[in-house]
């Protein structure tokens, strides 16, 4: 069964009162749906959208294998240094595809296969904490970056490779790293070129948010053993459909479609992924940087636009978050992710027949506990107006996952052009970026110091 998309809760006529997508507002979407995907295509010939050709790229894949199948078997745990996209893909690949708890499990469990930790920020108790945890003399470690020089992983990249050389000297540390970043540009790419470190390359028309298809999600997945061809598989195959310019069958052009028109035609600003599954968590995490990133940007007319992710988790979140869906203003759309096939899991035993808030649940599972009240959340938000979609998947599978990686990356290239942003540059970041390094003292970066120096600084009578 292929992922499935349904959309019935975001739709005027299901939904009571005024709320839902019209039949004219659909309209209006189909058509500039044509111009978006027409938009997509045209950037995709151009050379500029490197992530619609990575589930077809052998090439890299086979590198990815070569590099992984190096350190197979010499290595008990990956230290991945990376922030954002470089950080955000390769953490929802362990989530969905290892078993829970992952880190936790004793070899044997892990079949051998090492166990993938990441530090995706430069809080100097988290470094402290993993290096006085990890064993060194048996760690590999990737350093992720596209651009090669971000000051997060480049701050990690020095304490951690002087841990390294301090624990196995300073060859061997060369030898128990490997790069992962843009093949030309960028300070990684000039230290691997200088000191024979192993290095993947990122192609330079993909970015950050875009690349876990590439070498940074493939490379640290590979080295713990996910099975990378059947992501990949799963990603080309979702890129079947959703290349499609018919919008009735493209789930990507469906999902953009909707959300644009319920926060332009609706003032659905805030847009929640609620997977049921504690396996897909990190792909809602994953989502609210690609989707955020990607879409909160000033058009040319001046306008900010841009919809907030939200991500949740059900059923937990339905003890959080699902009051204020309920009740809280009518300013959200909520994407559920449902996995099928999970109804004979987790039995729930039979007992306390005579306690009527136990009785009921024996003879269930879990499996069917949490579709049951995926549904019922679904169905309460419907009753209330509140719009919502589902998209079913098989299984937390390999095949699954890509599709799912695809589907809102595609997804977010369409709804660029709808929103008329561009969707692969982050030029909101850069102000900060530059104020820190020019607080750091980085050559260069001396007309943003002047423009920091010129900032009010806090004053006494607005402090407390
Ligand atoms: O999507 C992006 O480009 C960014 O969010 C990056 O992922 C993030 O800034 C990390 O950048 P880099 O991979 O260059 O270190």
């Amino acid at each position: 069964m292929p992922l499935r998309l349904d959309f019935t809760n975001m739709m005027a006529g299901p939904l009571p009162g005024a709320a839902g997508i019209t039949a004219d507002q659909w309209a209006l979407g189909a058509k500039r749906f044509t111009a978006a995907h027409e938009a997509v295509r045209a950037r995709h010939a151009s050379g500029t959208l490197g992530f619609i050709d990575l589930p077809h790229d052998q090439v890299a894949l086979e590198a990815t294998l070569a590099v992984a199948a190096q350190f197979r078997g010499t290595v008990t745990d990956v230290l991945l240094l990376g922030i954002g996209g470089s950080a955000l893909g390769p953490l929802a690949l362990r989530a969905a595809l290892r078993p829970p708890h992952w880190n936790e499990l004793d070899d044997a469990r892990r079949e051998g296969w090492p166990r993938l930790h990441v530090l995706d920020n430069v809080d100097p108790a988290s470094i402290a904490a993993m290096l006085a945890r990890l064993p060194l003399a048996h760690t590999l470690v990737l350093v992720v970056s596209k651009s090669g020089g971000t000051v997060e992983t480049m701050a990690q990249y020095l304490i951690v490779r002087e841990a390294l050389e301090g624990a196995v000297g300073e060859a061997r540390a060369r030898e128990r790293l490997v790069f992962v970043t843009d093949p030309e540009v960028g300070a990684l790419r000039a230290v691997a070129r200088a000191e024979g470190i192993v290095a993947l390359d990122i192609p330079p028309n993909v970015g950050g948010r875009f690349s876990v298809l590439s070498p940074v999600g493939l490379l640290p997945a590979a080295l713990i053993g996910i099975d990378v061809r059947g992501v990949l598989a799963g990603a080309a195959a979702c890129a079947a459909r959703c290349g499609s310019p018919e919008l009735a069958t493209n789930p990507a052009g469906v999902f953009a479609v909707l959300q644009w028109l319920a926060d332009r035609e609706h003032g659905a600003h805030v847009q929640a992924l609620m997977p049921y599954a504690d396996g897909l968590r990190d792909i809602a995490a994953w989502f609210v940087q690609l989707w955020a990133e990607s879409l909160g940007k000033i058009r040319p007319d001046g306008t900010s636009v841009g919809p907030t992710p939200l991500p949740a988790l059900g059923a937990t979140d339905q003890h959080a978050q699902v009051q204020l869906f309920m009740e809280g203003p009518a300013d959200k759309t909520v994407t559920f992710i449902a996995v099928a096939g999970r109804e004979e899991q987790g039995s729930i035993p039979a007992r306390h027949a005579e306690r009527p808030e136990l009785g009921y649940l024996g003879g269930h599972t879990l499996g069917r506990l949490l579709e049951i009240e995926r549904q019922a959340t679904a169905g309460a938000l419907a009753a209330r107006g509140r719009m919502n979609a589902t998209i079913t998947v098989p299984a937390v599978d390999a095949p699954s996952v890509g599709a799912l990686f695809y589907l809102f990356e595609l997804a977010t290239a369409y709804a660029g052009e709808l929103y008329e942003v561009n969707a692969f540059d982050q030029p909101g970041v850069e102000l900060g970026k530059q104020f820190a390094y020019a607080m750091l003292g980085r050559p260069g970066s001396e007309a943003a110091r002047a423009q920091w120096d010129a900032l009010p600084s806090p004053d006494p009578r607005w402090q407390v």
